[in-house]
């Protein structure tokens, strides 16, 4: 089995490049600096995917159509990304149309995919892969999806091919927030039968009291059995890291009465992810807001002028406490944040946002935790899971011209990076 690589730089104070003055904090030398994107949510005219179908069908959601056209415009963005002085992309490839059906791979496809990581490559950014992000092809989820038997065998049939494209990639994520997609799956109702759940995407949050439902056990399951045996897969095939991806949802009980309801709800929705990913190389962070806990369960956001754009509060410093949570749960598994960032109109806030998210984060690694890297959400305002308002974006996209727009944060973050330090 492969260690993490214990001499990568990224653990340890005394190889930083550079220290602020004003916060203490400490960017190690290595560290990536970057941002991140989803393949269905940019790429644009995902025709073959579950998602394409739940977008026509579900009652709350608009189209993707063609998303922000990324298939086409992707060295555009990357450019934007290393000019700004990022060094790392993260972004997907897409099932659906690597395998558009049965055992039938499109090695037009598999070819796009490699210009990508060669495009990544040659601007100086490091590429960090994404095998699924919560899009499966449509075929696999009519017959029967993750839930149907040979699923894993599916995946891996899949994540093997890919492999074949993967050579001198770094970092890879199997899947992406396993603890959001084992209640997603709850969609694939929309396309066996005529039922509609009465769900919206688990990335928004109504202002109705909707809670998101627990992951499915048989589910939460099938995900990890998935991301073993395609991690096994990924270190027979290839030299890269293997992790996966959480939604680090910073759950805290509401007071002393709520604790034992917390402590459950942390075990379903997301340490039972987390103790998986032990033996991983990395474990992919990803923290946007906190939740609360009552003696019932999860506590619904109340409507707040803060709130951001999905109806969360504005909490920055979840980032820190959800990096100590899963380098603690892990048994100090190296943390890479995959993914962090604000869903907002004003970009100052976004600013102000992920700068004291980086406080937070850097409080981390003067503790001892071991963070190899920082990628916010999102590259792009992009296509946010059947919504196009909340814009988490580094670059504005005129959905008419597809033109990019870089917004100040991005030069922002870019200077942060340069500098080392937040
Ligand atoms: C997902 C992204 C999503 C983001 C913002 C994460 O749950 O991985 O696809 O756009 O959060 O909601």
């Amino acid at each position: 089995m492969t260690t993490p690589d214990e001499t990568t730089p990224g653990t340890r104070a005394d190889e930083t490049s550079a220290s602020d003055q004003t916060t203490g904090a400490i960017a190690p030398s290595g560290f990536l600096w970057g941002a991140s994107t989803a393949p269905h949510q940019t790429e644009g005219n995902n025709v073959g995917s579950d998602w394409w179908v739940y977008e026509q069908r579900m009652p709350y959601f608009n189209p993707s159509g063609d998303a922000v056209d990324s298939y086409h415009r992707y060295e555009e963005d990357m450019r934007l990304l290393a000019q700004a002085g990022l060094n790392a992309y993260r972004f997907g490839v897409e099932w659906a149309r690597i395998e558009p059906l049965p055992g039938q791979f499109s090695l037009a496809e598999l070819a796009h995919y490699r210009r990508m990581i060669d495009t990544a490559l040659s601007l100086g950014l490091t590429p960090v892969v994404t095998l699924h992000h919560f899009s499966s092809p449509r075929w696999f989820v009519e017959g029967g999806g993750w839930l149907a038997e040979n699923a894993v065998e599916r995946f891996c049939a899949y994540v093997e091919r890919v492999s074949d494209i993967l050579d001198g990639v770094e970092w890879i994520c199997t899947i992406n927030e396993p603890n959001m997609f084992a209640f997603m799956m709850l969609m694939a109702a929309a396309i066996n039968s005529d039922a509609v759940p009465a769900m919206d995407t688990p990335t928004v949050q109504r202002e109705d009291g909707f809670v998101l439902p627990r992951p499915l056990p048989q589910a939460t399951q099938r995900l990890i059995e998935a991301h073993h045996a395609a991690r096994e897969v990924l270190r027979r095939r290839t030299r890269a890291k293997v992790g996966w991806t959480l939604a680090n949802l910073v759950i805290h009980a509401t007071g002393p009465e709520a604790e034992a309801m917390a402590q459950e709800e942390r075990e379903v929705r997301e340490d039972v992810f987390l103790r998986a990913a032990r033996g991983d190389d990395f474990i992919g962070v990803q923290a946007y807001s906190v939740q609360p806990v009552d003696s019932d369960g999860l506590v619904p956001h109340p409507p707040h002028p803060d709130n951001t754009l999905v109806g969360t509060p504005y909490r920055p410093d979840a980032l820190g406490i959800a990096a100590r949570h899963a380098w603690e749960v892990t048994e100090h598994v190296p943390v890479l944040v995959t993914e962090n960032g604000i869903a907002t109109a004003d970009d100052a806030r976004r600013i102000a946002y992920t700068r004291e998210a980086l406080k937070g984060l850097f409080g981390a690694v003067d503790d001892g935790v071991d963070v190899r890297g920082y990628l916010h959400w999102s590259a792009l305002d992009n296509f946010e899971w059947g919504h196009w308002e909340p814009t988490f974006g580094l670059i504005a996209v005129d959905r008419q011209t597809f033109a990019r727009t870089p917004k100040p944060s991005l030069a922002w973050l870019g200077d942060t990076a340069r500098r080392g330090r937040s």
